[in-house]
């Protein structure tokens, strides 16, 4: 393995991705761990320099306070203890601004730890864990075509060929002309195993009258692998195919919940997997943050405009489609969603902003078109920018193209007559509406 790295332990505190970016922004890679690693997992990772024990707020689970195990004292590694600034009235630990310091001396001066986190670095990593855990064995990857996706496709390519076989599902649930782009770019220009399956309808189905959020994000997921399952059974039995690749990153994970972070939003990849799936995963890009995310992309070849898609989260249009999702809501998402798109591309705004998209509540309001009385669906309209998904800004699109792109919703869209422009940041709330 070509990189050192410091682990980081996750005991509750809220700042450990802030800490593990900090190390990565001094040259050394950082992964986060849960606070219970076994002695056996430690065990498997390679060149880890230094361990850093992060406590925090939540360091309280079940009404025990927790603490890393005895294995992690003794593991001969460097260890330094940080505390959440509230513990810090007894003078015992330093605070974050105070550890920072602390932080480089430990890396570099205790650690012994080189500076050698660089894409290129991570890529070659990368390449080899795969090798080492896949051997010979075929590996399924859900391509949606999104920047994760495609990234973790063309590290597969780039480790173990064509023992990669990728799986395009339609869901019902794409946005406007995805699925023929994803079939065109992955299958046509770049040669890669693609399969493409239909499952618009069955999705659907399942969805229908289900409005609870977490309900529609756990069943799109487990319809999502079932159909994978199916597909793999389809290439000549389970035992084809060993293992599900994912791109799954960061921010999904610490979202979706760890043993000292409450759940925020169970993102489809992670929260979303039923008990009994058949694959072992493969998610070469956990523990990257999304600007990390193009930056390997970019290391592997991708296209910028592959790179530099604005995301698209895994439930699709159906977080999008607001409560119990119907047919005739979905299509106004999605016809609304690709004049937006348009509009921006026409404007240049597809180049600064960092993330597009419409919504339809699943409530109506009145109006009034031809002199005659309609009671339809409201378009809202968010345009965010950030860094790393973490916190989103809302962009101040001007006027008049808000203007257009509002009387192109409302000439073009059906049982559409209002349409509204989201301005609340992350956080408060979150950048998707589900
Ligand atoms: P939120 O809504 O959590 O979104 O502020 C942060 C970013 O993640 C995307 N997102 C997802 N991506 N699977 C994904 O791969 C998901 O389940 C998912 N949910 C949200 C969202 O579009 C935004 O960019």
């Amino acid at each position: 393995m070509k990189q050192d790295m410091i682990i980081i332990l996750d005991l509750g505190s809220t700042e450990n991705t802030t800490l593990a970016r900090e190390i990565r922004a001094l040259g050394v890679y950082s992964e986060i761990y849960p606070h219970d690693i076994t002695a056996s997992e430690l065990k498997t990772l390679s060149n880890v320099k230094g361990i850093i024990i992060y406590g925090g707020p939540n360091n309280i689970i079940d009404g025990e306070p927790i603490d890393a195990g005895k294995h992690i004292y003794e593991s001969g590694c460097p260890i330094m203890t940080i505390a959440h600034s509230r513990v810090k009235c007894n003078n015992e630990y330093p605070d974050w601004e105070t550890a920072f310091p602390h932080l480089k001396d430990f890396v570099f001066d205790i650690c012994k730890a080189t500076a050698n986190w660089n894409m290129k670095n991570f890529v070659d990593d990368q390449v080899e864990l795969i090798r080492r855990q896949v051997g010979d064995k075929k590996v399924l990857l859900a391509l949606s075509g999104g920047v994760d996706s495609s990234v973790v496709a063309a590290l597969l390519i780039k480790a173990i060929g064509s023992q990669l076989v990728c799986v395009h599902v339609n869901n019902g649930l794409m946005r406007k002309g995805e699925s023929e782009y994803v079939v065109d770019v992955f299958g046509k220009q770049l040669d890669t195993n693609l399969i493409y399956v239909d499952a618009t309808e069955r999705v659907l189905t399942k969805l229908e009258r289900i409005a609870d959020p977490e309900e529609k994000r756990k069943i799109i997921g487990i319809e999502f692998i079932r159909i994978f399952e199916e597909g793999a059974r389809r290439l000549g039995g389970t035992n084809a195919i060993s293992f599900l690749a994912q791109g799954t990153i960061y921010p999904d994970i610490v979202e979706s919940g760890t043993k000292t972070v409450k759940v925020v939003k169970s993102h489809h990849n992670v929260g979303g997997l039923p008990d009994d799936m058949q694959f072992a995963l493969v998610e070469p890009i956990r523990q990257l943050f999304k600007d990390e995310v193009r930056a390997c992309g970019l290391e592997l070849g991708l296209s910028n405009e592959m790179v530099f898609r604005q995301p698209f989260p895994g439930p699709g249009l159906g977080v999008r489609c607001l409560g119990a999702i119907t047919r005739e809501r979905l299509e106004a998402v999605r016809e609304s969603d690709a004049i937006l798109r348009e509009e921006f591309k026409q404007t240049g705004l597809d180049k600064k902003v960092w993330q597009y998209f419409t919504v339809v509540p699943d409530f109506k309001s009145v109006g009034v078109r031809n002199y005659i009385r309609t009671y339809e669906y409201t378009v809202i309209i968010r345009a965010v920018n950030s860094i790393d998904t973490m916190t989103a800004t809302i962009e101040e699109i001007e006027w008049p193209i808000l203007q257009k792109i509002t009387a192109r919703i409302l000439a073009e869209v059906k049982n559409v007559n209002r349409v509204c422009y989201d301005l609340s940041p992350k956080p408060v709330s979150t950048i998707e509406w589900e």
